[in-house]
């Protein structure tokens, strides 16, 4: 079985690590059970509800459907890896101001797909918001709260762009 173990090297929330893992495994399980980050939930497992979506390479995917062996070299975010020095992302300010959290389950997930738009087009608009977060399932039926906490994330982080530039 050992010798069926791949080693690779993948950047998570910024740390670097270097792993041994078997082929079958996934990038969702590797981040729960290897490196112990439980922000990333494990809801369908196969591709159906987004509540382990990461950012991979800065793109937002399910990391249930991506095998731990194909992350080799990439650069990972979590949902630990979203707050800087104890403060909170916008995003994770704007959830909370705007009520868009009440279980929980699907936060992650909404938090890093909201990111990968954000990252793009701070400014995005209902119907942008909306199909990019369609892969999030919300079982709570928070949807119209987050489509306003990902538009006041937006103007904020658009603010300090313009600010910086
Ligand atoms: S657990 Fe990955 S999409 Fe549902
Ligand atoms: S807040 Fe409960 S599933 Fe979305």
């Amino acid at each position: 079985m050992a010798d069926l173990l791949q080693s690779i090297t993948l950047t998570v929330n910024g740390e670097r690590h270097a792993l041994c893992v078997a082929p079958h495994v996934s990038l969702l399980e590797l981040i729960r059970e290897q490196l112990g980050l439980l922000g990333t939930k494990e809801g369908c497992g196969h591709g159906d509800c987004g509540a382990c979506v990461v950012l991979m390479n800065g793109k937002a995917v399910n990391s249930c459907l991506v095998l731990a062996v194909d992350a080799d070299g990439a650069d990972v975010t979590t949902v630990e890896g979203l707050a800087r020095s104890g403060v909170l992302h916008p995003l994770q300010e704007a959830f909370l101001d705007e009520g868009a959290v009440q279980c929980g389950f699907c936060t992650s997930g909404m938090l890093l797909s909201a990111k990968a738009l954000l990252d793009r087009n701070p400014l995005a608009e209902d119907d942008e918001i909306r199909r990019e977060l369609s892969g999030v399932l919300c079982r709570c039926g928070t949807y119209p709260r987050v489509i306003e906490a990902v538009k006041k994330a937006g103007r904020q982080l658009a603010g300090q762009k313009e600010e910086r530039s």
